[in-house]
């Protein structure tokens, strides 16, 4: 008999993958079900999934996650991130769920170089993928407006760390450096992000779990911050050890940029550090962990190496079939 019957949607991806380790070890008495094969879009699917599973809490992950898909991909983003979670949250409210927490991310602020954004600050998304986590953090809180339905919106910066596929930053450049290809940089490589590691980024999950307010809205931030290009050059430096200052650039090519690439989403996480929160591991220790990982375990993904590409030239025109 389980204390607690958790849903944890998106579960095979990168973060998603890093809270289910925690919630086994934290919670040993909770049963987790991982829906990311199945489809969150399929109606009839998720109804019987809540009646036949009988779930308590839910954490919704599961998504369309690449930014530049999402430019010549959006129609995809719009039926994963909105549509799907009204399916979810819909199916989730008529099965009396105790807590459903929706993870969105700082993307929905648009960018800011000074700025810092807080819970409350208006959202302005710049991207189609963007628009969609915008779009669906209402579709989720209109169940708490109409209905008092116990819903959380989390808002996180950049996450870096084991099991992220090879298409986000930080896994493409350590991937290529390791095959001793230049990282290809977006434009200038002048846009910043805060980066924080998937294990300091589950445990916020675990305190939002266990401490969030129903109808609040989290931001899971960090001070830690680098410019794109900043990091090509740390990670030339940890990867190629014997390269010089002056020869660092030799591995950095710039490739065209996207149709609009925000510039920075500075964010204060005050409202979560005051439920006990904050960040634990340095960089220095989840980046040598991070590139250690990515030495053995790159073809985990049967086709990693075609995330490898740089941003394509005519992103508007390629179409979906591209993919
Ligand atoms: N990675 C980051 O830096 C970051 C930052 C802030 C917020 N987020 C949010 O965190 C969540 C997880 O991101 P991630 O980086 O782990 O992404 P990911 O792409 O690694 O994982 C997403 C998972 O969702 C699954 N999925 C997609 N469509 C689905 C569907 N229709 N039904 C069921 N499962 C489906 C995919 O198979 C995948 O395993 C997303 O909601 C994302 O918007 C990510």
């Amino acid at each position: 008999m389980f204390e607690k019957r958790l849903l944890v949607t998106g579960g095979a991806g990168f973060i998603a993958s890093h809270v289910i380790i925690c919630l086994l070890e934290r919670y040993p008495d909770y049963l987790i079900i991982n829906l990311d094969k199945g489809d969150i879009c399929d109606e009839h699917f998720m109804k019987l999934l809540f009646e036949i599973e009988r779930i308590h809490i839910v954490l919704h992950f599961a998504a369309q996650t690449h930014v530049d898909k999402s430019f010549w991909c959006s129609s995809e983003f719009k039926n994963v991130n909105i549509y799907g979670t009204e399916i979810l949250v819909k199916a989730a409210y008529q099965a009396n769920v105790e807590k459903f927490i929706h993870v969105s991310t700082d993307e929905v602020y648009g960018g800011s170089i000074k700025e810092e954004f807080s819970e409350t600050s208006p959202r302005c998304p710049t991207n189609p993928y963007a628009a969609s986590k915008a779009a669906s953090e209402c579709v989720v809180m209109s169940y708490w407006e109409n209905f008092k339905f116990p819903v959380i919106v989390t808002r996180s910066s950049n996450v870096y760390g084991p099991h992220q596929y090879p298409e986000k930053v930080i896994p493409k450049f350590i991937a290529l450096l390791q095959r001793n290809r230049k990282c290809c940089i977006h434009g200038t490589g002048n846009q910043t992000r805060h980066f924080l590691y998937a294990t300091d980024v589950a445990e916020a999950f675990l305190t939002i779990l266990e401490k969030g307010e129903p109808g609040e809205v989290y931001n899971v931030g960090t001070n830690f911050v680098l410019s794109v290009f900043q990091l090509a050059k740390e990670l030339v430096h940890l990867i190629k050890e014997t390269v010089s200052e002056s020869e660092l650039e030799l591995w950095i090519d710039h490739v065209n940029d996207r149709p609009s690439n925000d510039l920075g989403y500075p964010m204060n996480s005050k409202k979560l550090h005051r439920l006990g929160w904050k960040p634990k591991v340095p960089w220095e220790e989840g980046i040598r962990k991070t590139i250690k990982w990515y030495e053995t375990n790159f073809h985990n993904w049967s086709d990693a190496e075609n995330a490898l590409a740089p941003f394509p030239s005519s992103v508007l025109q390629d179409g979906c079939q591209q993919l």
